[in-house]
């Protein structure tokens, strides 16, 4: 097997590095040498011994040796077309790009089909997790009723860290960045788009379906305050960043926002950048995983396994179903904080200097949002 990685960053050194380190340990598992014939990237990196550094990514798709093209320099631009042009050369494609296939996934996977090569992308969503090789192999006897979870590490430890340092969200968020963990654009976390690319990637595999992603209407954690925590820390709650997507009349529905989480749940102890992952199946019922969501060596891990896959014969299907609608999530439990007494049926109620809080038993949100017109409020789904 020869193989060209493109893109020598974060996840593209840590590929190169386990290429090298377990070279013998790799082609013993595929009983086929493992060569990684190129390493592409705009700027030489020292490399190992024997692999040819090249700044044109054309170099590699266009060589006929090499069997399988490695996405790693992100975005829905450049990586499409690198994409692209390696499945029409008949090679096999791996990819970390959960923007770009939540995007263009349908029209990737399609030229995958036709042009009989595989693809695969692992370390899309929830970085070393091996969740996707399990929706598509292991979770086959099963038809998918819902998925939910943390899947976004930067936004979990901003969360984490509010909490046990006792911070506001702006004091979390500066330490974050500080510390390297907040995307060049930090809407794509803080906004929770990272997370709707991957519950989109995790509900088209789930659902057997493709969603068209722009539907999806994500909202993150910059309206979580301390005082909000808290409170709903003493209820009994912790408050997370979840995807959740599941199946709804006409179509699926897909929701990324803070909501309120049972301290007793798992979900509730997953602490830091961790990410998790829960699925549910009609035969299997609650599936649980739990890992590292990024990091260099922790997603090259997802990757390099990925490579190793395409020795395989059967390609994954992709052969889902097209036109289907994505719709929010509305039907919930809420939680409610404001400074008046609301008019509202609760099943919950707390108060604290002049703050009234209720938990609301599962509602529309439309006919919630009408029962509190001309009052101010904090909203927050109760999942649970
Ligand atoms: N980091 C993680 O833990 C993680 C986890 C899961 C998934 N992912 C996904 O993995 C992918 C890579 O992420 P990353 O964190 O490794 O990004 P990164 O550190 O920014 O690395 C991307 C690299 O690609 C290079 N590049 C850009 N355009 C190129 C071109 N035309 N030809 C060759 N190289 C080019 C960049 O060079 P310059 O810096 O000089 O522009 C950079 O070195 C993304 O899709 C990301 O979403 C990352």
């Amino acid at each position: 097997m020869k193989i060209g990685v493109i893109g020598l960053g974060t996840v593209g050194f840590g590929v190169v590095d386990i290429l090298s380190k377990e070279k013998d340990r790799l082609a013993k598992a595929i009983q086929e040498e493992v060569v990684l014939k190129y390493a592409c990237g705009l700027e030489e990196i020292e490399l190992p011994e024997g692999i040819l550094y090249t700044k044109d990514y054309k170099e590699v798709v266009n060589d006929p040796e090499v069997d399988v093209v490695v996405e790693l320099i992100g975005g829905t631009t450049i990586a499409k077309s690198i994409i692209l042009e390696s499945i029409y050369n008949k090679k096999h494609v791996v990819t970390a790009n959960k923007a770009l296939l939540a995007h263009d996934g349908k029209e990737i996977f399609k030229a995958a089909k036709e042009n009989n090569v595989h693809i695969f992308y692992e370390a899309s969503v929830g970085g070393g997790i091996p969740v996707l090789v399990s929706q598509k192999e292991s979770f086959i006897a099963n038809n998918t009723l819902e998925i939910a979870g943390i899947l976004n590490g930067t936004t979990n430890f901003i969360l984490s860290l509010m909490e046990k340092d006792n911070l506001s969200f702006e004091e979390a968020l500066q330490i974050a960045s500080d510390l390297g963990y907040v995307e060049a654009n930090p809407a794509l976390d803080l906004d929770g788009v990272d997370a709707a690319h991957k519950i989109a990637i995790l509900a088209m595999n789930g659902f057997e379906t493709y969603a068209p992603f722009d539907d999806i209407q994500p909202s993150g954690i910059r309206n979580v305050t301390k005082l909000d925590m808290d409170i709903a820390f003493k209820l009994g709650y912790r408050i997370k960043l979840i995807a959740q997507a599941k199946l709804v009349p006409g179509g699926i529905g897909i929701d990324v926002g803070a909501t309120l989480v049972s301290l007793e749940s798992l979900v509730a102890n997953v602490m830091g950048s961790y990410n998790v992952v829960e699925i549910n199946g009609d035969y299997v019922n609650d599936i649980v995983y739990y890992g590292r969501g990024a990091g260099r060596h922790v997603t090259a891990s997802a990757v390099v396994s990925d490579i190793m896959k395409t020795v395989q014969e059967r390609r994954w299907n992709h052969d889902y179903k097209e036109g289907t609608k994505v719709f929010p999530i509305t039907l919930s439990k809420y939680y409610i904080r404001s400074s008046s007494v609301l008019p509202i049926e609760f099943l919950e109620y707390y108060s604290e200097k002049d703050n009234h809080v209720y938990i609301v038993d599962e509602i529309e949100l439309s006919k919630l949002k009408q029962k509190l017109e001309g009052f101010e409020y904090v909203l927050f789904k109760v999942r649970g």
